[in-house]
């Protein structure tokens, strides 16, 4: 399924209509001496590569293999000087009838699930070096992994794999398609369980491109109203289990949303209020849940404009990173359909930019549960359109609300680019998420929620400003979300300005699109 973004306006740009790649995944019960095809890859731990006094593997898989190729593996391995620390590869062309390549990739000491997702994004990388069709992945030692571990280690390698070979090519004139078609696993099990489990990482693999794709189009292609036709996108593909409303500017102000329409006010491109719904396809539902995602397809800042270096103005379309894990999250929701809870999936789209009709610096604006905020900063907006967003989502009666937001630059600077930061009063909620995203191999963090902050956000006109100084950015902003939030609602923030954007790899990550799905799945019941 492509992800084509509609219209093209500004600078005639049109996303090219490329499919993601669609990999087959099979768990095989053949022995890995047996199988044929372009590239057998063997995960190796330190330990494994131990070698005798003549130079010959001692683990049995090793042994095997080297043997059936006339010990060419051991020979590599010992002149690559292979010794299975992570990341270390070492791929063997053979003549034979067996595979054509053999690769053995480093697992280093220990193989926790990251370990196991980086070896099935060094595969991917292998097979595109090696334009590989076919590819079959083993361990060299199972040793001390139980059926549950063996299922974990072949979803992260599964993820890697998916997500390694996926290149976002739909801007570029130009591109090569993944050669990647099969992957086969072998001695990792067979059978239901292990089949679910692929389904399950393949659904959330493509929420993750989704929400990859949706933070690297560029605001000239992905505008507010761009942004809800992808929400009607997965409303229209999976009916069975969505409805939807967008709200335009007429319907926001009717609901008093002043807060959201002031952020929006500037803009050519008008707001759009996305309120996608999640009902299981039967059965009672048991919670109710909310995702709120920050949606500002660009921030420049406002008449408080970003200016000089680092402050990343030219990075801002991924200002609307939260609203594409949340919509990233119902896309694979739409397939893995969970029983027993109904999600809202709520993003009040805009774009904060400069005009006569624009939001001024010292504007007070009224959010549509009465409060009155001073707007001394134009560029705390992403807080003014989250606001509404959230007094909205405690309307649709949920027990239990997280908010996801690119939203202070101060996170990035306490937790770093991979780390993103949790807040909330609810200890039980805490451990639930961060619970989900131990699951799903992501990063959390938690922050205080330090009430005697919220002094600095005082304003002398207004009920409060919507910023205060630049210590504790982070927890002020979580502070000022709070004001919005229903006091019976359970509540979780996550700032994850730093985790949206990989900037050595230039592209957007599709961060905590596995978290959201696992806390939404560990929430439902038959
Ligand atoms: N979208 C930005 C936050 C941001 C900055 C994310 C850099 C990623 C990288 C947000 O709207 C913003 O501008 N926040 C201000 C808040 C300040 C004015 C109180 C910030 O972080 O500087
Ligand atoms: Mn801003
Ligand atoms: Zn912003």
């Amino acid at each position: 399924m492509a992800h084509a973004l509609a219209k093209a306006t500004l600078g005639l740009t049109l996303p090219a209509q490329i499919d993601p790649p669609k990999i087959t995944f099979a768990a095989k019960e053949i022995d890995s001496v047996e199988w044929k095809g372009d590239m057998l890859a063997v995960g190796i731990t330190e330990k494994d590569t131990a070698k005798s006094a003549t130079s010959k593997f001692q683990n049995p898989i090793l042994t095997k293999l080297d043997s059936q190729h006339g010990g060419l593996l051991s020979q590599v391995s010992t002149e690559e000087d292979f010794t299975g620390k992570t990341g270390q590869s070492a791929i063997v062309r053979l003549p034979g009838l067996g595979p054509k390549r053999v690769g053995l990739f480093g697992l280093g000491k220990c193989t926790p699930t990251s370990t196991h997702r980086s070896l099935g994004e060094s595969i991917a990388s292998s097979a595109k070096a090696f334009q590989a069709n076919h590819v079959a992945i083993t361990l060299a030692s199972f040793e001390g992994l139980t059926p549950e571990l063996k299922l974990k280690a072949a979803s992260a390698i599964a993820t890697g794999i998916i997500l390694g070979t996926y290149e976002d090519n739909r801007f570029k004139s130009e591109s090569k398609k993944p050669t990647l078609k099969s992957v086969d696993f072998l001695g990792f099990g067979v059978g239901p369980e292990l089949e679910k489990k692929l389904k399950y990482t393949e659904d959330v693999c493509t929420g993750v491109v989704l929400g990859k794709e949706l933070v690297n189009s560029p605001a000239n292609v992905l505008t507010p109203e761009v942004l809800a036709e992808e929400a009607e996108k997965i409303a229209s593909k999976y009916k069975d289990v969505f409805t939807i409303k967008i709200l335009d500017t007429e319907k926001c102000k009717e609901l008093k949303m002043g807060s959201y329409l002031g952020v929006a006010a500037a803009s050519a491109n008008p707001p759009k209020f996305i309120h996608l719904c999640y009902k299981p396809p039967n059965g009672s539902i048991k919670k109710k849940l909310a995702l709120v995602g920050k949606g500002l397809t660009f921030d420049s800042g406002g008449y408080n404009i970003k200016t000089g270096v680092g402050c990343l103005i030219e990075l801002m379309k991924f200002d609307m990173g939260g609203s594409a894990a949340v919509l990233g999250a119902a896309k694979a929701l739409g397939q893995i359909k969970p029983p027993g809870v109904e999600v809202h999936f709520i993003v009040a789209a805009c774009e904060n930019m400069i005009s006569g009709t624009g939001m001024r610096p010292g504007d007070i604006v009224t959010a549509s549960n009465g409060k009155t905020i001073e707007v001394n900063n134009t560029d705390a907006e992403g807080r003014l359109t989250l606001a509404d967003a959230l007094v909205y989502a405690c309307n649709q009666g949920v027990d239990k609300i997280v908010d996801l937001a690119t939203l202070t630059g101060a996170c990035i600077v306490a937790l770093g680019p991979s780390i993103a930061g949790v807040f909330t009063q609810s200890d039980e909620l805490a451990k639930e998420v961060v619970a989900a995203s131990e699951v799903a191999g992501e990063k959390l963090w938690r922050m205080p929620m330090e009430e005697s902050y919220w002094e600095m956000m005082k304003s002398g006109v207004a009920d409060m400003a919507n910023s205060g100084g630049r210590q504790g950015g982070s927890i002020l902003a979580a502070l000022f979300l709070k004001q919005f939030v229903d006091e019976k609602v359970e509540w979780l923030h996550i700032d994850m300005a730093g985790p949206v954007w990989n900037d050595k790899k230039k592209t957007a990550t599709g961060f905590a699109v596995p978290t959201l799905v696992e806390w939404v799945v560990s929430n439902s019941s038959t």
